[in-house]
């Protein structure tokens, strides 16, 4: 599910064309009749899906509209990449734990909008990205996996988001392919990683 660049939802579609992830992509959601992930989509042959926020006037018929859409692919994991809006409570429960998110920062600090300009402006050193399980709160679902990058000092909010990018576009994939693979436990709110009969792998 997107809402823009789509950048993110590229990564996983090439992990998936090249076989690194054992599923199939059965269709987007766009909630941006707008959002260059469209096209991307199109270029693909990806099925994509457009539920507009701007043509509903409540939220209630948009969550509504949007549950029906996602229902509609039978999907076992919904993976949202730069999605602008938080998922109602009927459509978490029904999907819970088959919902995962990415988020540019080392949550849980920095939730919400503008992640790399809160970073920036609290001045830590490290940053990075978390993909994580939704859950009713904002970017407060259990964490599977984390990236760090180093925050310099004449970094801006792009140059930072930048960096981040470059390992959120290796995170993610990753994330989707251990869920596929069936290595995700979720105990309480930690994720348990399957290593493989690997030690401290
Ligand atoms: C990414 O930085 C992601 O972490 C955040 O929104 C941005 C989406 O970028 N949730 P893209 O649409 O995947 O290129």
């Amino acid at each position: 599910m997107v809402s823009g660049r789509g950048s993110n939802m590229e990564s996983i579609l090439n992990a998936v064309a090249d076989g690194q992830i054992a599923g199939e992509v059965v269709g987007v959601i766009s909630s941006n009749s707008e959002a260059p992930a469209i096209a991307k989509c199109d270029q693909r042959q990806i099925p994509c899906s457009v539920v507009d926020r701007k043509t509903f006037a409540r939220k209630a018929d948009f969550q509504q509209a949007l549950l029906a859409t996602v229902d509609g692919y039978r999907p076992d994991l919904i993976c949202l990449a730069g999605f602008m809006h938080i998922l109602g409570a009927e459509f978490i429960s029904r999907y819970r734990n088959r919902i995962m998110n990415i988020h540019p920062s080392l949550l849980p600090s920095f939730t919400g909008l503008n992640a790399q300009e809160q970073a920036l402006a609290y001045g830590v050193r490290y940053s990075g990205c978390t993909v994580h399980f939704v859950d009713e709160g904002m970017d407060t679902g259990p964490i599977i996996l984390q990236a760090v990058v180093p925050v310099y000092q004449d970094d801006d909010a792009a140059s930072l988001a930048a960096r981040i990018l470059v390992e959120e576009h290796r995170i993610y994939p990753e994330a989707v392919r251990l869920f596929c693979a069936d290595r995700l436990t979720i105990v309480g709110r930690r994720v348990i990683i399957d290593q493989g009969g690997k030690v401290n792998g």
